[in-house]
């Protein structure tokens, strides 16, 4: 098992909506309305609750922007609360995608932390639908979860499920790389 400090780190195949964990991650849209993918699959997972939840964040504070997120409730799920965050879009690459993309992670970091979750998993965040290069993505979500925990988290695990024997390749082969390459300090 790979520690960023006293965290454990998991890379695993799965979905994500069967994790028996505190929180897991949604990649979600703005409109925190539902959609496809791994969001399409909280919400059907989830139940109702969850998106009654995300409507009254929507009423109280409108629509996520890129980059940030929001906790909910997880309803049906085995996990405590559910955290919707907005990935970005690919466009190229030169509308701060990388930037955005790593705040989805430290936020989502932050927002377990404050509701005392220990444990979080993430799905691949904008590779999917978002079209962002998992090759790409990869190493920028490994990296800001290394920084967000590294430092004394109360994190204590953090999950990456992916959703495909090729994801999960690609995400072991950038982690070995980065340990490897001392590129995690
Ligand atoms: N468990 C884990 N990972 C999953 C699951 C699941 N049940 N379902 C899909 N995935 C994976 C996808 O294979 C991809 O690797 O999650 C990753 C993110 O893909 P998407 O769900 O398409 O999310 P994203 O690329 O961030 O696009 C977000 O899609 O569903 C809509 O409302 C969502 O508009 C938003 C957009």
């Amino acid at each position: 098992m790979t520690k960023f400090g006293q965290t454990d780190i998991l890379l695993k195949v799965g979905d994500i909506t069967k994790e028996e964990i505190d929180a897991i991650v949604n990649a979600a849209n703005s409109g925190l309305m539902g959609g496809g993918g791994v969001d399409g699959a909280i919400h059907r997972a989830g139940g109702a609750e969850i998106l009654e939840a995300c409507q009254e964040i929507r009423q109280t504070q409108g629509t996520c922007p890129t980059g940030h997120a929001v906790i909910t409730t997880a309803g049906k799920l085995p996990t405590k609360h559910v955290i919707h965050t907005v990935g970005p879009v690919w466009r190229g690459g030169k509308q701060n995608e990388d930037a955005l993309l790593r705040s989805c992670y430290q936020i989502s970091v932050q927002l377990a932390t404050e509701a005392g979750d220990t444990s979080i998993a993430f799905p691949s965040i904008s590779t999917g639908i978002y079209g962002f290069p998992i090759e790409r993505a990869a190493p920028i979500a490994l990296h800001a979860v290394y920084d967000a925990v590294v430092n004394g988290s109360s994190i204590t695990e953090v999950r990456f499920v992916l959703f495909s024997d090729r994801d999960y390749e690609i995400y072991t082969h950038t982690l070995e790389q980065l340990l490897s390459d001392n590129q995690l300090p």
